[in-house]
């Protein structure tokens, strides 16, 4: 065990005992290193609040407190009753991450409120203050007359100290696939305007309402904001309503359609709202704050979880070949399928065993672990329904698909098939079929599943974001650490560090993947903002690695480009981390271009160690990480739509070893829209810790470096 964990093994100072940075006789609380302070109090009316400050300047100014449900009011009439507090300074290791090792540090104030009448309620407010920011949580014990709470809504505000710059997306109660605006908090109303009613199946909420993980900067760029939940069980996720007049915003909970909340039983701790504070963007990105408040992992054996690469039988079905999920054109006729057998074959179904083949032989050929497949069970002829109640099969292959052939042909070249399971938003029918679609998987050789839930939810009372449906992803997850299997959910609720508990969710989409950029593209700015938005719950499956990006190229009449150069491909595998990587693009066009593929093969999906060197949101993110299994470094670097030269300081090499870097660069001339393919790739022979480089970045574009240590 080295020094450093010997220093920061779990080392708990119970209540008795004042802790370091806990004022008696005072409802404050101070961080480890003091920098941030929180004060709580009550209001004459009884109504808890809290404030917080860094360096002595409020972050966060008196805000309330507070749940409100049908059976208890628990916003006002309370006096502060017991105060307890405690520290905490331990590490832990994640089974895969970011870091080998996570230092979980901070002060801790427990205050239970009461209500001082006969027949008064009880709630703990427990807040732990981090050096990177502030965790809170409610928790409601059992009581007296109350031992279940229909909650009708949430009464945690965060006023903010100044008219913070917002990158934000509009309330949605279904969907996070939006791109991100750019606003000073007091014109949000004007920069989401033209959102509104964007996706047919989600219900616009008609408030000013804003998503988390919501990223926020103070109008003098000095302090850094991150305002999003941590361990979001058993309750509807959090969006935040604005008040552009007192610069406040509040707790807006994802209701059901009979305006519920939540159903909670009692005694109920709620997920934490999670306030990441720093003055320096690139601490924002470092911060494990949200991992640090969910529970350590409940899978005991976790040998069979393995970060991962795969390729897939995916973006052909994007670009306009003509390529299909369903096996046939029936839905063009008639929709509800009853017999498959009868079904016409189409001819462009792109999940069919010869093709699927192509892939795996590309997978085996350049050490991908596995391969995708969609489109490839009953249910895609008219599967965007929500007129009926079964569209999906999940054990039940289309007639071109040999399930057991390419079990087989995969197995002896040492890939892994990737299952998928679109569920048309059908929860309710998924949760019905889930034991035998994953036992399906497990008799054929599957290990991950990639989940899909585009469309209205059934049960039709339902969202997205809505306690039921986080209480299914969960459901979904957990039974498949049951069988083994690992989880890639799209178009689920927005994660909350739930993958350190269940580390068998690799990886979510929620959010606007790299599926966008067939559909009008996403805009550079959007991955500078995604790591400091999206990717604070969690690594999210963006699908990088576009290297033909004319959609064009391909014929048939489809126009329009990926907004991206193609080294920024490649910088987006260590800017966008994850355990689960996809190549996104086809086997072919990786073969025109072998020698920049040359680093999708290398590049790690696991790291022991990363370190933030350049960022600010919207603009541009330069990191670099240590391999896991190696003593190889990487280095990447993205811009939004203007040029840059970012600044590499590689101080964080290890004193005295030269290593030799292969960099993967933006051409001079190239040009996220005129010119994106234009790249180098060159060798520096000699980078230690005393090197400063400076790379040049063209407009929407990337660089990549592997680092290995000279022999
Ligand atoms: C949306 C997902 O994000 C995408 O990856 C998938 O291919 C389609 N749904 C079809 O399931
Ligand atoms: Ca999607």
């Amino acid at each position: 065990m080295s020094w450093r964990n010997v220093i920061y093994k779990v080392f708990v100072v119970a209540l008795a005992v004042l802790p370091i940075g806990v004022a008696a006789g005072e409802n404050t609380l101070s961080s480890p290193s003091g920098r941030l302070k929180l004060v709580v109090d009550v209001t004459g009316e009884g109504q808890p609040c809290y404030s917080l400050s860094l360096d002595g300047n409020a972050v966060i100014e008196r805000s309330l407190l507070g749940l409100q449900g049908k059976q208890g009011d628990f916003t006002t009439g309370f006096s502060m009753g017991e105060v307890a507090t405690a520290s905490h300074d331990g590490t832990w290791e994640p089974v895969w991450g970011e870091y080998a090792t996570v230092r979980d540090h901070y002060n801790e104030l427990a205050v239970t409120f009461v209500q001082p009448d006969d027949g008064g309620l009880t709630m703990t407010v427990r807040f732990r203050l981090f050096d990177d920011g502030l965790g809170f949580r409610y928790e409601l014990p059992e009581q007296e007359p109350v031992n279940y709470l229909t909650l009708m809504d949430e009464a945690t505000e965060f006023n903010l100290a100044a008219d913070n710059t917002l990158y934000c997306m509009p309330g949605d109660y279904d969907t996070d696939e939006y791109l991100y605006a750019t606003t000073p908090l007091s014109q949000v109303a004007g920069a989401l305007a033209g959102y509104r009613g964007r996706h047919s199946e989600s219900q616009a909420i008609d408030r000013l309402t804003v998503q988390t993980p919501l990223m926020m900067k103070s109008p003098d760029d000095g302090v850094y904001v991150n305002i999003h939940e941590a361990a979001l069980v058993d309750y509807p996720a959090m969006s935040l309503d604005v008040d552009t007049a007192s610069l406040g915003l509040s707790a807006h909970l994802t209701p059901d359609r009979n305006g519920v909340a939540a159903y909670l039983q009692l005694p109920f701790n709620t997920p934490w709202r999670t306030v990441v504070v720093a003055d320096n963007a690139c601490d924002i990105l470092a911060s494990q704050l949200i991992y640090n408040l969910n529970e350590p992992c409940k899978i005991e054996d976790t040998s069979w979880i393995k970060p991962q690469k795969f390729v897939g039988v995916w973006w052909e079905m994007f670009i306009g070949k003509q390529r299909t999920w369903a096996y046939s054109d029936y839905y063009k006729a008639k929709p509800g399928i009853t017999d498959y057998t009868k079904l016409t074959p189409n001819g462009r179904h792109a999940a069919n065993t010869e093709n699927v083949k192509r892939y795996i032989d590309f997978a085996a050929e350049n050490g991908i672990d596995g391969v995708l497949v969609e489109g490839w069970n009953q249910g895609w002829e008219d599967w965007a329904s929500y007129v009926k109640n079964r569209q999906f099969l999940f054990d039940k292959p289309y007639p071109d698909f040999d399930v057991d052939g390419l079990q087989q042909y995969a197995a002896e070249r040492g890939v892994r098939l990737i299952m998928h399971h679109e569920t048309g938003a059908n929860a309710a029918d998924y949760e019905r079929q889930l034991d035998r679609a994953f036992q399906f998987m497990v008799d054929h050789g599957y290990n991950s599943v990639k989940t899909g839930y585009v469309g209205a939810i059934i049960p039709r009372s339902e969202h997205h974001s809505s306690q039921w449906m986080v209480n299914h992803f969960l459901h979904v997850v957990k039974r498949a650490a049951d069988y083994r299997i690992m989880v890639d959910s799209h178009e689920a609720v927005r994660p909350t560090g739930l993958c350190r508990t269940y580390p068998n969710w690799l990886a979510q989409e929620s959010a606007r993947g790299g599926e966008f950029e067939s559909m009008g593209g996403n805009p550079p700015e959007h991955t500078t903002i995604l790591p400091f938005t999206r990717l604070m719950g969690g690594p999210m499956d963006y699908t990088p690695g576009l290297f033909e990006t004319r959609l064009s190229y391909y014929g048939e009449g489809k126009t329009g480009q990926a907004l991206t150069t193609l080294a920024r491909q490649l910088a987006l595998y260590l800017t966008m981390p994850s355990p689960l990587q996809m190549a996104c693009d086809l086997p072919e066009n990786y073969r025109r271009f072998a020698d920049a593929f040359q680093f999708i093969k290398d590049v790690p999906v696991d790291w022991s160690d990363s370190r933030y060197l350049e960022a600010e949101p919207g603009d541009y993110i330069t990191v670099a990480r240590r391999d896991k299994h190696s003593d190889d470094w990487y280095v990447g670097g993205i811009t939004d739509e203007n040029a840059r030269t970012a600044e590499v300081d590689f101080s964080f090499l290890p004193e005295g070893v030269d290593y030799v870097a292969t960099i993967y660069a933006d051409g001079k001339d190239a040009h996220y829209i005129d010119n994106p393919q234009s790249y180098s790739i060159t060798t520096k022979k000699k980078i230690n810790s005393k090197t400063r480089l400076k790379q040049y970045i063209a407009p929407g574009g990337g660089f990549a470096m592997r680092l290995v240590p000279k022999k």
